[in-house]
């Protein structure tokens, strides 16, 4: 079977590395990958938000099946324009992506199904959002309503703060937000929660612990992921149950109650407080970098789970993990998650040698005459595994010490509620 990849982060080269390794998988192409997935499999060059040049890629190239990567794509209707021209995909419709697309959607959603969430308004003007700042108690969590590459949200421990982040939301800060969600500030632990989901049932696709913010002991402003380990050890079968019934479970039948039936890989963030477990945020793909730590965790062929969930055969899948924890460190250009260094070259890493059991995966990385140089604030994701994860993390210390490059930055406490620091 032929696959197309749309995407270009860690995420798609996690993706392209499980799927080069199914029995039955013909070619890979990656809708435009990096240069990590360049030695896998072929990069095609092509706007993601072009369905019409992609369309005719997937044509030309035999595709078999599309995994849509990353959200944008997904939101502005890329399934719906290929699944109306024949083409199998994995990944939802265009309504099913305001779980993701539309903060404000999702809540009145969790509100409307009893599903637990942190309380919260939605206000389209400041007048009354600041009335309601006003009357409530901080911290208060204010959200922009649309998508804003995980830097929409932010904590405020102050009702000035509060008003500050609200205003810029309210006059259009991210392009994507008319409207402000203020929220109830959950005190708690995160967890991600993922599932494979079809029309007519879903299976567990792991769990994982991502870490936000830039800085160590998760201080600083929020980015894409710094870096994540699976399994996550708060994740028990009783609050695995929890999560189903309370949470995935109500927001299946939910949007199937809305004709637009769930499709694809389902990311719940979730906090955890007093061992109950409340819905944060919906990603309607899977994360970056929680992909990569979960990838060299599957046991099971990915291309299968994929080829039974776009036939709506969830429910006969058997998903099976290794038994070893996976971590995986970020390494960004300096600057991250402001303006950053861009084009500047990783010096030896077409030549590193590492062992199979662990990976480089590329994120923001382009090729140029043999040479790689970095593009994006996210640039490798260091990826190990090891029977426990103080082993793993030393193992991703180990290579990042041997990647020769002066303009990057990594977390070197990632798993620190854990297993501490360094
Ligand atoms: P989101 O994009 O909604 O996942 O928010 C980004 C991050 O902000 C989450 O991963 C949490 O760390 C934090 N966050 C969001 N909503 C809340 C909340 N209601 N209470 C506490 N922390 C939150
Ligand atoms: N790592 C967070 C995300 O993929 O949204």
């Amino acid at each position: 079977m032929n696959f197309a990849v749309i995407g270009s982060g860690g995420r798609e080269h996690a993706l392209c590395y499980k799927l080069k390794q199914s029995p039955k998988i013909g070619n890979i192409i990656c809708i435009p990958g990096n240069a990590g997935t360049k030695k896998i499999v072929e990069n095609i060059k092509e706007d993601i938000l072009n369905f019409g040049g992609i369309y005719k890629i997937v044509k030309k190239k035999n595709i078999d099946i599309v995994i849509i990567g990353p959200e944008q794509p997904l939101v502005n209707g890329l399934s719906d324009y290929l699944i109306e021209r024949n083409i199998r995909v994995f990944g939802p419709d265009k309504f099913a992506s305001q779980l993701e697309g539309s903060k404000s959607f999702m809540k009145n959603l969790c509100k409307k199904n009893n599903i637990p969430t942190a309380d919260f308004a939605v206000f389209y003007n400041f007048k009354d959002a600041s009335n309601f700042i006003e009357k409530n108690s901080i911290p208060i969590v204010v959200k922009a309503d649309g998508l804003a590459s995980g830097k929409g949200v932010t904590i405020c421990y102050s009702k000035k703060d509060a008003l500050k982040n609200t205003k810029e939301i309210l006059e259009g800060k991210f392009k994507s937000s008319k409207k402000v969600v203020l929220e109830e500030f959950l005190d708690g632990e995160e967890l991600s929660y993922f599932a494979v989901v079809d029309e007519n049932g879903y299976r567990f696709f792991g769990s994982a612990q991502d870490h936000k913010r830039v800085g160590e002991k998760d201080t600083g402003p929020n980015t894409g992921g710094m870096g994540s380990y699976s399994p996550a050890p708060l994740f028990t079968k009783e609050l695995e149950k929890k999560i189903e019934k309370k949470i995935i479970e109500p927001t299946l039948q939910a949007m199937k109650d809305l004709d637009h039936p769930y499709k694809g890989f389902l990311y719940a963030g979730l906090m955890i407080k007093k061992g109950e477990p409340y819905l944060i945020e919906y990603n309607i793909r899977m994360g970056d970098p929680e992909c990569q730590v979960l990838m060299m965790r599957l046991k099971s062929d990915l291309l299968e789970i994929v080829d039974c969930a776009t036939k709506n055969k969830t429910n006969k899948l058997k998903i099976e993990w290794a038994e070893k924890s996976s971590i995986t460190i970020v390494l960004c250009a300096n600057g991250y998650p402001s303006s950053y260094i861009k084009n500047s070259e990783i010096k030896n890493l077409p030549d590193l040698k590492i062992d199979k059991n662990n990976q480089i995966f590329h994120a923001g990385t382009y090729e140029k005459n043999n040479k790689i140089y970095s593009i994006g604030g996210r640039v490798l994701s260091i990826t190990a595994s090891s029977k426990n994860l103080k082993d793993a993390r030393q193992v991703c210390f180990n290579i990042i010490k041997k990647i020769n490059w002066k303009d990057g930055f990594f977390r070197k406490d990632i798993g620190w509620r854990i297993i501490g620091n360094k």
